[in-house]
Order: C-alpha cells, then structure tokens, then sequence
C-alpha cells in the first residue's frame, strides 16, 4: 500500500485527509516514482478550493511537483530506467504529496546530482514560472527588474535569475523578508503604501520589467512604474496584469531542463524554509495557504 494526500470536497482543509490506496501502476509512457519530496504551491489549495473548476473526480490527490526515485517504468518510456533520480511535474489526475507518483516520462527531466531532493521538488512549478516570467521579455545587463513578492516560492527565484542576468533587481515584500531578499542580492523595498515611491527613488526612469507574484491592488499600485505598460508579466493575477497592458505566464516546454541545468550547477538556490513529513502534509499547506510563505515549503514522505 502507498498513502496519497487527497481531498474529498470543494473548499477549506476540513475536507482534506491522507489515504492509503494500492501503489499506482505506470501506464503508457509513465514512471512510478518514489516520491523523496514535493512542492507546495498556492495553486495547490486553489485546486482545493474550487478557484479552477469544481468538476474534477474526488477524492483528488493533491501536489503538483515532485522529485523522486523511479520504482518502474511503463510501455513506451525511453527515457528512464528503474533506480534513476528524476524530477518533474505529476501526471495528469496524479498526486505528488504521496508515497508515490505517477509522472509522465517525457515530462520528466534527471535530477542533477549536486543538489537535493528537497530543492529539486521545488522547480518544475516554482522554478520554471520563475524562468518563464524572467525571459518573457529579455531585458539587457543593467536594466531594472521589479520583483513584487519578491519573498514567496517564485519571487526569490525571479529575483536570483534577474541577478544572474546582471539585471539591477528590486524586490518588494513584507520586513521579515528582508534578510531574505537581501541574500539574493536584491534591492529590499517593504511592501505597502510607501513601496512605489521608494521604488521611485531607486529607479527615478522607470523599471524595465515588473514580475508580479501578488496581483490585485498592490500591482495596480506598482503598474505605472513599468517604462511602458507592456513590461508586466504576472503569474498571480494575468487578469489585472492584461487589463493594465501586460501579460500573463507564457510557458515554454523547454523552461523545466533550462532553469534544471541553472539550479544543478548551483548558481541559484531555491530556499526551502519548512520540510514537513507527508503526516504534516496539512500543516504544510496552511503555511502556503497564508499568502505569506517565506521561500518553499516542502513534504518528504
Ligand atoms: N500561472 C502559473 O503558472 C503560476 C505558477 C506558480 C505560481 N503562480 C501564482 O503566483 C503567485 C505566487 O506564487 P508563489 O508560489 O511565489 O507564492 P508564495 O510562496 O505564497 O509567495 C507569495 C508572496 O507574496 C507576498 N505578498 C503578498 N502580498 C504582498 C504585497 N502586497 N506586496 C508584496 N508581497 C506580497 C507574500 O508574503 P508577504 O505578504 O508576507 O510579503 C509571499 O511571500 C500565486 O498567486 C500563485 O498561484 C502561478
């Protein structure tokens, strides 16, 4: 038997529980991965909540990201064998916060061997909206990159990359985040009412980019920084971030080897602040449920 964290009905964490189901068999293309750790993303509890659909067949597994070892492979997968460390995205209808996942195997990329379970789990979601959003308008070395949210799972991320890029990088988030912000080598402006001004100040021409993790009021309030409209991508909120003239997330396939190779060569790190045992797996969720996570939490089964 495996244990799988699911939920049983639409809406608040009461409807969550830790099941034990048979471990699931590799179709078609598929690997069975042990799991070592997984991911927790916000879109982990919109799922839950009924923010993206309340059709979906439950109980639902939940998790999005996981990285592991693979237990089998299915038909028609070359890529992997039995024994390899992988990481990758869940398939469809699959759950990460588990024993075991089912991945799909052209979906999965080797993890590299210098870093650990626990931060390869962070990057097929976090890790690769932080490197769409960063390439999806190319900046020059020098230019200005805002990063709002600049504290959570993705926000260190982009702010790390705009580093590596040579960008000037400011980065908006609450005050206990600054230590944070700071060790990436980001410019550390506190989120509220004053943070456009003293961006301002920072950058009196302007930014060049505007990646957004908040959405809603505080992107309003930070949009007429950009130095023209269309220098806004959002991964939290692209509704908001169109209507001022910007852009959502544009995914590119390749994103998950790229930001891999980045991440294996240790040249960014993701920050895991919390680890939490699949038993824990609520607690885990609540932390990012709050909407202020500091850095990646992550379940080790
Ligand atoms: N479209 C996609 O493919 C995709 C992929 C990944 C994530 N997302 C979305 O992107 C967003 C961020 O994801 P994440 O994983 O980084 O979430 P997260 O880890 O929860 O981080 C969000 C961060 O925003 C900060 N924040 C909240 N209000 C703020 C404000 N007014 N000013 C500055 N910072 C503020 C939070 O902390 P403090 O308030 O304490 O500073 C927190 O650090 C979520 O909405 C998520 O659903 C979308």
């Amino acid at each position: 038997m495996s244990r799988v964290y699911v939920f049983n009905q639409y809406g608040g964490p009461e409807g969550e529980e830790l099941i034990e189901r048979p471990i699931p068999e590799p179709g078609a293309g598929e690997l069975l991965v042990e799991v070592r750790a997984a991911g927790v993303n916000p879109v982990d509890w919109k799922i839950r909540d009924g923010h993206l659909g309340r059709d979906g067949q439950l109980p639902a597994p939940m998790g999005r990201e996981v990285a592991g070892v693979v237990a089998a492979v299915g038909p028609e997968v070359e890529e992997f064998a039995e024994g390899d460390e992988v990481l990758g995205p869940v398939a469809p209808g699959q759950g990460g916060f588990a024993d075991h996942a089912l991945l799909r195997g052209d979906q999965a990329v080797a993890k590299p061997e210098a870093i650990s379970f626990a931060v390869a789990a962070t990057i097929p979601v976090a890790g690769t909206t932080a490197y769409d959003l960063t390439h999806e308008i190319e900046l020059e070395t020098g230019q200005t990159m805002l990063v709002l949210g600049a504290g959570g799972g993705v926000g260190h991320l982009a702010a790390e990359i705009g580093l590596l890029h040579e960008f000037r990088v400011i980065g908006i988030a609450s005050p206990d985040k600054r230590d944070l912000v700071e060790s990436t080598g980001a410019s550390f402006v506190a989120a509220g009412q004053e943070a456009p001004a003293a961006v301002r100040e920072l950058a009196p021409q302007g930014v060049d980019l505007i990646v957004d993790l908040v959405g809603g009021q505080a992107l309003r309030d930070v949009a007429p920084l950009a130095t023209t409209p269309d220098r806004i991508v959002s991964a939290a909120d692209p509704e908001t971030a169109i209507e001022l003239g910007g852009a959502g997330r544009s995914r590119d396939p390749e994103t998950l080897m790229k930001i891999t190779s980045v991440i294996g060569y240790e040249v960014i790190t993701p920050r895991i602040s919390g680890e939490y045992p699949l038993d824990q797996a609520r607690q885990a969720l609540a932390v990012v449920e709050t909407g202020h996570a500091v850095g990646k939490t992550v379940i080790v089964p």
